[in-house]
């Protein structure tokens, strides 16, 4: 069995040793593509790939219809919206991802990027701290679940809204539950957007909801570029010059806002949430092994197209 590890952004070496690890004491042979600039070279790889492993590569309809042999595809990490599910389905095409293992890391980051703009960039100037504000979770599933719970330590009150987590179970992390995004918007400094881009999710945080935050209020997205309207972003920037924006990656609208919003802004310049040593060996050792129990036993936990 051919397996075959796709990241356009690797993951770090030690990671890469414990995939190889696990799938070479299943008598497997790991493929390693990294760093790939071109389409083509994945195309070429997935050929006779019988399981893979991607991060936030495309696994397209061209990708997958590229693929003879392929049985499983693996996203290391939480989001899949890069793989089409359709097209996977259609081939008969097992598509999980890995949810939970690099959580931390992206948590970590966004108390980071908080800390970035809150301090002005590490500018010099007076910022403001973190203690005594209001942190709105939009999203509580793994990495929700562990802003709160960091926000805490710095003394922030912390507030959620999840339609798919009982409000008792947020309640029992002493986390305020709101019952819509409104409310959690219109009560929080900060919001953390942990909600994965979909058809329902995609554009969803507009004008009309960014704009019921108190004054000075930032929006940190360390979950996708996609789920903010960027359009409407710019037009409450230029309306609220209170108004603070940072994101793990760069929206396409970067170089408008940063030229508009100059110290109101920060973008990463490739993802780094799950880019850690720690993210990457958890994630990619979930990977591997989640492929060959598939393999080996026919297990479809964690598929994500059943
Ligand atoms: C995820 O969905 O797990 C994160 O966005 C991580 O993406 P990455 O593997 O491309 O860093």
């Amino acid at each position: 069995m051919k397996v075959l590890v796709a990241t356009e952004k690797p993951f770090a070496p030690a990671a890469v040793n414990e995939i190889r690890t696990v799938i070479e004491n299943a008598n497997y042979e790991l493929v390693l593509l990294e760093k790939y600039s071109d389409n083509s070279e994945l195309l070429g790889a997935v050929a006779n790939a019988d399981a893979m492993i991607i991060r936030s590569d495309k696994a397209t309809k061209e990708v997958i219809d590229a693929a003879k042999n392929l049985k499983i595809i693996v996203r290391a990490g939480a989001g899949y919206d890069n793989i089409d599910l359709e097209a996977a389905s259609a081939k008969n095409i097992v598509a999980m991802n890995t949810p939970g293992q690099n959580s931390n890391a992206v948590a970590e980051l966004a108390i980071g990027m908080m800390i970035y703009i809150a301090r002005g960039l590490f500018n010099g100037k007076a910022g403001s701290e973190l203690k005594g504000k209001t942190i709105g979770i939009h999203a509580y599933g793994n990495v929700g679940k562990l802003v709160g719970n960091i926000a805490k330590g710095f003394g922030m009150s912390v507030a959620a809204f999840d339609p798919f987590v009982s409000a008792e179970a947020i309640e029992a992390d002493g986390v305020t539950v709101y019952n819509s995004a409104e409310e959690l918007y219109a009560n929080s400094q900060y919001i953390s957007l942990h909600i994965p881009a979909n058809n329902e999710t995609k554009n969803s945080i507009n004008y009309e909801l960014l704009n019921k935050m108190p004054k000075g209020a930032t929006l940190v997205n360390t979950a996708r570029k996609e789920v903010v309207n960027e359009e409407e972003l710019v037009k409450l920037m230029n309306d609220r010059n209170d108004f603070k924006y940072v994101s793990d990656i760069a929206p396409n609208n970067a170089a408008e806002l940063e030229d508009k919003f100059e110290g109101r802004v920060y973008f990463t310049p490739k993802k780094m949430g799950a880019q850690t040593s720690e993210a990457n060996i958890n994630a990619g050792i979930a990977a591997a092994t989640q492929i060959v129990n598939f393999l080996e036993n026919g297990d479809t936990t964690f598929q994500v197209n059943k």
